[in-house]
């Protein structure tokens, strides 16, 4: 049984105050909510020393919106999954779109990221999804593919349990349009058969991968897109921001 789980991305978007504020509400008045699923919040990298302590001891657990795959070492500017562990924090994603987008990340890049991650015990968010112009000229399924195989290839299989997929095609991100459920279950569950793919004896792998939604989720559809059979979460950018529609999710 793979676990259901709601992520907020907080991306660049909340002052200090505002991110220790949604946290501290977090921590008070979400655990009785809870029920059975997980929830991770990726605060960026300014807040979060602070946000980890607030939200330690809690159910909600804390991760970075990027990182650096590499040791303590000289690279200016970036965040090291050491640097993470010593806060307590176990999770991260990576490529997210508004990275490749804007800063050129690719996903050769993202696998070294993902399998640095997962080698350290860190638990991997790699997100995927087309564009608007992509989805157009039915290359979906192409760029998925694609963004798979560069993103996954080669991370050896003792280490895929600790990586999460996030399908967040690019139109439906913070436009208000989300992907029907059955256009997000139809990605899902070809991101599935591709990871399944990528092993040997992939079926069992890939049927216990999380992969979770994102673009456009909010409380008046986060339980149809949860309720798709390969729909196993969401990772939420401006609902999360907000402690009211953060708990609506729940
Ligand atoms: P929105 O929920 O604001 O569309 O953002 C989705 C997202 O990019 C989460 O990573």
């Amino acid at each position: 049984m793979r676990p259901k789980i709601i992520a907020g991305n907080w991306k660049m978007n909340l002052s200090e105050k505002e991110a220790l504020a949604l946290a501290t509400g977090l921590k008070e008045k979400l655990p009785s909510r809870l029920g059975d699923k997980k929830a991770v919040v990726f605060p960026s990298s300014i807040h979060l020393a602070s946000v980890a302590r607030i939200l330690e001891n809690s159910p909600v657990s804390v991760g970075a919106q990027n990182i650096y795959p590499s040791p303590l070492t000289a690279m200016t500017g970036e965040t090291g999954p050491d640097q993470l562990s010593e806060l307590g924090i176990g999770f991260a994603l990576v490529g997210h779109s508004e990275r490749r987008q804007f800063l050129k990340e690719t996903s050769v890049f993202c696998n070294q990221k993902i399998s640095y991650l997962a080698k350290n015990g860190f638990t991997a968010i790699y997100c995927v999804g087309e564009t608007l112009e992509e989805r157009e000229a039915g290359k979906t399924f192409e760029v998925l593919s694609k963004q798979i195989q560069e993103g996954l290839g080669s991370i050896p299989s003792d280490i895929f349990p600790r990586i999460w997929v996030a399908y967040e095609p690019v139109w439906a991100i913070g436009t208000g349009k989300v992907a029907s459920p059955a256009q997000a279950q139809e990605a899902h569950a070809f991101i599935r058969k591709e990871i399944s793919g990528l092993f040997q004896n992939g079926k069992s792998i890939a049927d216990t991968t999380p992969i979770l939604y994102g673009g456009s989720v909010k409380a008046d559809n986060v339980k149809e897109l949860l309720g798709q059979p390969d729909i196993d979460g969401g990772l939420v950018g401006g609902a999360s921001q907000k402690l009211d529609s953060f708990l609506a999710l729940f």
